[in-house]
């Protein structure tokens, strides 16, 4: 069986990254197929290292039944070679990773770089999953609808039910 390695970026993985790794975790619990995926989180910043999401982030995904277990950590060129697959939250992010892989000396990596949006089924005008960091409490649950809905769509694409 092949395992599939999938790398959740966002800016200080803290809020939105730590969030699409709970609730594709908690997808993959709820079908079965936990035991066919390597899941993580990193931020392309350095600030938040080694702290765990934001409170807020953490309570908003508790509401629905979603914990929240990462430390934050930075992105490095490794991850480049360790995942198969990097899902990026908004266009600051995709551009850091692309240029970090272009860094590398390898455009194209090792792994797939995206817009987690990319894959939203029902929020298809989405071009991002906004920072709600400074934000209020409804940035937190923008970001849960976002990451529920992309969640799903990523894991049809990477696990098709036949
Ligand atoms: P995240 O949110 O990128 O979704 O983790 C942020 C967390 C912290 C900061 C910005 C965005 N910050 O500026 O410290």
């Amino acid at each position: 069986m092949t395992t599939t390695r999938v790398l959740f970026v966002c800016l200080g993985n803290i809020c939105r990254s730590p969030a699409a790794e709970g609730v594709f975790v908690h997808l993959l619990a709820q079908q079965g197929l936990g035991d066919r995926f390597v899941v993580d989180s990193a931020g392309t910043g350095g600030w938040h290292v080694g702290r765990r999401a934001d409170e807020r982030m953490r309570a908003a995904a508790a509401r629905r039944g979603i914990t929240l277990t990462s430390r934050a950590r930075q992105i490095d060129l490794t991850d480049l070679h360790s995942f198969d697959h990097i899902l990026t939250m908004d266009g600051d992010n995709l551009a850091a990773v692309q240029s970090l892989a272009h860094e590398a000396g390898n455009p194209a990596g090792q792994a797939r770089i995206e817009a987690m949006t990319r894959y939203c089924r029902r929020h298809t005008g989405a071009l991002e999953v906004p920072d709600p960091y400074y934000g209020g409490p409804q940035g937190f649950e923008q970001v849960l609808d976002l990451l529920e809905d992309a969640c799903g769509g990523l894991l049809e694409t990477l696990a098709p039910k036949s």
